[in-house]
């Protein structure tokens, strides 16, 4: 099974990604995104460099060359020895965050992603949905996209509102403004649903 957690930048889902994981235990495998694999960790330190000026359409690319290693590294070996998947950000964050708030467009970073990920997509997507400027301080805005400002935010809060009601049966909403605890359990109950369902097909 293939789990994704999304939000904002400071919404809580890199914990909740750990919290989830650890209560899984063993059939787990956690996995970041950009990152989680050798060549995928490198291009994520150019991803999220703030110095270092990266044209919109090189960042989308780079995003999916870095998703591509990954997928076929790690994440389909993982699923094909039938381990839960879970992994902090995926596809749904190239679309918010490239194709919308940076305006590349819903259609162009769907394909794209499409692409990179021989169009893999998860069983389940939880997005942690919290006040943009409350992640706001939940976050040193040192990377790229984090200091980006508030407005920038905004804009990837509304995408990912846009692909949760577009998509409501694989991406659910959780409020991630809640304690740690309760989010978790909301969490755990959820993947422990869909793991259900995915093994009964
Ligand atoms: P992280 O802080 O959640 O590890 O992610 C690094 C940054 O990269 C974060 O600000 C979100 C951004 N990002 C995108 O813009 N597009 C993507 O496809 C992914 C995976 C992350």
């Amino acid at each position: 099974m293939f789990v994704s957690l999304e939000g904002i930048d400071g919404c809580g889902k890199t914990t909740q990604a750990g919290l989830l994981a650890d209560a899984l235990g063993d059939v787990a495998l956690r996995v970041r995104e950009p990152g989680g694999a050798l060549a995928a960790e490198r291009m994520r330190e150019i991803l999220i460099d703030p110095d270092l000026p990266l044209d919109p359409l090189a960042e989308l690319m780079l995003f999916c060359s870095a998703r591509a290693q990954v997928v076929a590294e790690v994440i389909r070996p993982a699923l094909d020895e039938g381990k839960v998947v879970v992994c902090d950000r995926f596809s749904d964050s190239t679309v918010a965050y490239q194709g919308i708030a940076r305006g590349l467009g819903v259609d162009q970073t769907r394909q794209a992603c499409e692409i990179a990920t021989g169009g893999l997509w998860p069983d389940l997507t939880l997005y942690l949905e919290i006040d943009p400027e409350i992640a706001g301080t939940r976050t040193d805005g040192g990377d790229r996209f984090e200091g980006e400002g508030l407005e920038f935010q905004r804009s990837v809060a509304d995408g990912y509102r846009l692909l949760a009601d577009s998509e409501p049966d694989r991406i659910h909403v959780l409020d991630g403004s809640r304690p740690q605890d309760e989010v978790a359990a909301d969490v755990l109950a959820e993947v422990e649903e869909v793991r259900r369902q995915v093994a009964e097909r």
